[in-house]
């Protein structure tokens, strides 16, 4: 095992602690369904692109940019938490030149245990997809996460935490280190 996949494995098992610990503390301090209704975090809910989706994270750059991750409520309710996502998960990023400013949204879905990727001007949605090469080979990049760069944050979503917010300090769309999207899905 190199240090960096230690590294990697330490800041997974602290994201997992973290997790574990809010939804103890949740059943610690309250009858189950009063807690799951006041102490779920608010979940903004966007319903613009012809599929419902909740927002889990948002990707800043240096530059002002930014993007946001949108999943769909059926895929957010069906990860595992196991590192991998199942068939049919669908994701889409929206990205903002400056707030407010909306441009292209990214799209993904996987089919047949393969990502296949498609992109729409955010006025009219197009959700659908093909395998993409220019798309692969740079979520290869993420391969240790299923090809998904934010999985960290999707997971700790998916576990009942706050959609995150963190900043990746590269330029344009190139990827940060995989221990930026982990430490950005800390509470
Ligand atoms: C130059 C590298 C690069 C290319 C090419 C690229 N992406 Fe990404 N993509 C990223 C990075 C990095 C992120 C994580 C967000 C960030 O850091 O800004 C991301 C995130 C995403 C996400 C959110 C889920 C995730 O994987 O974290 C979707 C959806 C997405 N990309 C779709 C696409 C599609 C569709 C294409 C092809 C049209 C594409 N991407 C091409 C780098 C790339």
């Amino acid at each position: 095992m190199t240090g960096r996949e230690l590294g990697l494995g330490a800041l997974a098992m602290a994201l997992a602690a973290a997790v574990l610990s809010v939804a103890l503390g949740i059943v610690a301090a309250e009858p189950v369904s009063r807690a799951l209704a006041s102490n779920q975090p608010e979940r903004e809910v966007v319903t613009a692109y012809g599929v419902e989706t909740i927002a889990y994270a948002t990707v800043r750059r240096d530059d002002g940019t930014y993007r946001r991750m949108l999943v769909s409520r059926d895929s957010l309710a069906a990860v595992m938490g196991d590192g991998s996502l199942p068939d049919g998960t669908r994701i889409l990023m929206e990205t903002y030149y400056q707030p407010g400013r909306l441009g292209t949204v990214f799209h993904k879905r996987k089919v047949d245990g393969a990502w296949h990727y498609g992109s729409f001007p955010a006025a009219s949605p197009d959700l659908s997809v093909a395998p993409r090469a220019s798309c692969l080979t740079c979520h290869a990049h993420a391969a240790e996460t299923d090809f998904t760069f934010t999985l960290p944050s999707l997971e700790a979503v998916a576990g009942g935490a706050a959609a995150s917010d963190f900043t990746c300090g590269r330029g344009g769309r190139s990827p940060c280190n995989l221990r930026t999207y982990l430490e950005g899905a800390l509470p």
